[in-house]
């Protein structure tokens, strides 16, 4: 296999084993040439900052092996550009806020257009990162396709000198937007994003659901009682920072309160319940007694997530 093989099959392949092989290959190709391995996410801690927290260059390394969030968030992407070239020939451009160590979702991309029809603004809070993604870019020979490349902290920096992107990409997150900064990293980009650009991903939801001790059963979706949906996050219309969701307590013995959460990526690329890591269900609390309802506020704070009050 070589390199435009493998981007082949992560991009288009319905043989699973396929696809898992070609990631493999990336993360091979990757370690080589960085010298950073996604092998051993725990080796750093995590970092924490004013508006959540930061995993480490090996945590983020990792993402690329989480093969099923890789193949839908990279096809999802690829779809999305092949989309926006077509309406504009002359050339598109990407921001990717929190690109990693090898900037996995649009590095593909390189080897499917010309570095005419898209160019790549590659951000993330990690030196290292950065490092490491234009050390990639070189022995790829594929470093005209970056028009920018920049230590920043997208929750806050000021990108208006870069202009509008047909194409804004942040995945900074885990499942039920616990601890990272996927919103405060989406309010800021977003305001960098043509009217008719697309960001990625289109839309996360997050839903209430009562189940038995996960310890117990190996939980699925169809056997929890479902309570409803306690955020819809769609960039280009952001719930306020204070909504607060209130949802009924239904009469049930199930009493471990889950979130689940669904991504869609971009139109038919979704990653549903238990599809990767970003999707497995959290558990949120044990409820004791019958409440007659819980509010949900998520918090955007050092430590992301949500709030719950009984009543
Ligand atoms: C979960 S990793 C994902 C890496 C890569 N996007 C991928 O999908 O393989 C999140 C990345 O976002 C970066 N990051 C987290 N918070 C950030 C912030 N506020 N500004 C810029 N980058 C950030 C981290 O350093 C890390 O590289």
């Amino acid at each position: 296999m070589n390199f435009k093989e493998a981007t082949n099959d992560l991009l288009t392949s319905n043989d699973h084993q396929k696809v898992v092989a070609a990631i493999d290959f990336m993360h091979d190709y990757y370690f080589n040439v960085t010298g950073l391995s996604g092998s051993d996410p725990e080796k750093e801690n995590l970092r924490q900052t004013p508006n959540g927290y930061i995993v480490s260059k090996y945590c983020a390394a990792h993402c690329l092996v989480q093969h099923e969030r890789t193949k839908r968030f990279a096809r999802g992407i690829y779809e999305a550009a092949k989309k926006k070239v077509a309406e504009i020939p002359a050339g598109i451009r990407i921001l990717y806020g929190g690109c990693g160590p090898y900037a996995s979702l649009v590095t593909s991309l390189t080897q499917h257009f010309s570095s005419n029809q898209i160019s790549l603004v590659l951000l993330d809070i990690n030196e290292e990162s950065i490092d490491s993604v234009t050390k990639l870019y070189r022995a790829l020979n594929v470093e005209d396709y970056i028009e920018k490349s920049m230590i920043c902290d997208c929750t806050s920096e000021d990108l208006s000198t870069l202009g509008e992107f047909d194409i804004i990409i942040t995945e900074t997150m885990s499942a039920a937007l616990k601890n990272e900064s996927q919103i405060p990293i989406t309010r800021n980009l977003v305001k960098y994003l043509k009217p008719d650009g697309i960001f990625i991903p289109e839309n996360i939801s997050i839903s209430a659901h009562l189940g038995e001790d996960m310890h117990i059963r190996n939980l699925n979706s169809s056997e929890m009682l479902e309570m409803g949906e306690v955020l819809q996050f769609k960039p280009q219309t952001l719930p306020s920072k204070e909504k607060i969701v209130q949802l009924p307590y239904p009469q049930t013995p199930l009493n471990y309160l889950y979130l689940l959460t669904k991504i869609v990526v971009f139109e038919n690329e979704i990653l549903e319940l238990s599809d990767s890591t970003l999707t497995r269900p959290i558990l949120l609390d044990k409820v004791f007694g019958q409440p007659e309802f819980i509010q949900f506020q998520y918090l955007e704070d050092e430590a992301p997530g949500f709030a719950i009050k009984y009543g």
